[in-house]
């Protein structure tokens, strides 16, 4: 065994070793309990004493040699780590956190659902993909209607006879709900909505309603008007002025739009986040919803005793909603996916 010869290579090798796994490496190979020289000294106990004497004390050197080699490396190394630590410049100015948040038209469904749940209202769900008829004949739109003229639809195709589209309002799940379901019930359905249009300032070929039924006994529109009066202030944190104007649409008798109107000597409303030159919301009539009393034939499709029950029904644009509320003058931003509106909410 050349233990000079084992010197030689092990200081060569170490001089080369810049990281800590490297020197692990070598520590094994060289101080290790199966290193070359341990093997070394276990094979010193055959020898002769004085013989084993001198070749033990010369291993012995060369270890602590190694010995204090890896200790000057493994220094070396940490220093260089805590070193590297100097280039952080600690007076750099701290990275800005960016916190995510809802968009203006969650925040939107989720008041108006809240004010709802307050009233004891259900939340139900729906798909967006209906049929023809739930969307429209079992509504009293059958084809051929002019109500069909009201939505500009996007067919889906299909081989069934069911003729597939994406729903042009949540009307549909009236009749869904009423198939399933026993009154008495209050229920709101909120979801999207597709239609084909040109899109414009006021106009989206997705946006989103909230649908509302509530079914009983002696239900009439005057209980329909007080529950919206108590959602609208909640929603508005204010109180608005209703007015119902007689409309139609063919699944409810008598029909109605619902509009409201917002007093500007409210100033202790939240400041507007988007304020616009010449806002024409405040002290204007502004329409937020179709509504009505449920029209019997829906009933009767449903199967329900006749005569027994009366409900109103309504139909509630959320956009409109977000719209008044954040005082946006372009539909087309809430889809827009621009930054700079999104963080203002
Ligand atoms: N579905 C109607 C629309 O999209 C809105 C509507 C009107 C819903 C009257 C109703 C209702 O439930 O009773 O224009």
């Amino acid at each position: 065994m050349d233990l000079e010869q084992l010197k030689k290579e092990a200081k060569n090798s170490i001089s080369l070793i810049k990281n800590a796994l490297d020197l692990e490496q070598w520590r094994i190979k060289y101080l290790g309990r199966k290193s070359v020289l341990s093997l070394f000294f276990n094979s010193l106990t055959k020898l002769p004493l004085i013989e084993k004497k001198k070749q033990g004390q010369k291993a012995n050197e060369i270890r602590q040699i190694l010995s204090s080699l890896y200790d000057g490396a493994k220094k070396n190394i940490e220093n260089d780590f805590s070193s590297s630590l100097d280039f952080i410049d600690i007076t750099q100015p701290g990275k800005k956190i960016h916190y995510g948040h809802l968009h203006p038209l969650t925040l939107t469904l989720s008041d108006i659902t809240n004010s709802f749940q307050k009233m004891g209202f259900s939340i139900i769900e729906g798909p967006e993909i209906e049929t023809e008829y739930y969307n429209f004949d079992a509504l009293n739109i059958p084809a051929g209607h002019p109500a069909r003229e009201m939505f500009d639809t996007l067919w889906l195709r299909s081989n069934n006879k069911d003729k597939f589209l994406l729903r042009t309002h949540t009307s549909p799940m009236q009749v869904h709900f009423m198939e399933t379901n026993q009154p008495p019930f209050r229920i709101i359905v909120p979801g999207k909505c597709f239609r084909y249009e040109a899109t414009d300032a006021s106009h989206e070929i997705q946006f989103h309603q909230i649908e509302g039924l509530m079914v009983g006994e002696n239900i009439s529109l005057s209980n329909f008007k007080a529950i919206i009066e108590e959602v609208v202030k909640d929603i508005f944190k204010q109180k608005v002025l209703i007015r119902f104007r007689p409309s139609y649409f063919p699944f409810v008798a008598p029909g109605v739009e619902v509009d409201i109107k917002i007093k500007s000597k409210a100033k202790n409303q939240k400041p507007a986040l988007r304020k616009i030159e010449g806002s024409k919301i405040e002290d204007e009539w502004l329409e937020i919803m179709g509504a009505g009393m449920v029209h019997p034939d829906l009933f009767k499709r449903v199967g329900y005793e006749t005569n027994r029950w009366q409900g109103f029904a309504f139909g509630l644009g959320v956009e409109r909603i977000a719209m008044i509320k954040y005082h946006i003058d372009d539909i087309r931003l809430f889809f827009s996916s621009d930054i700079r509106f999104l963080e203002q909410f």
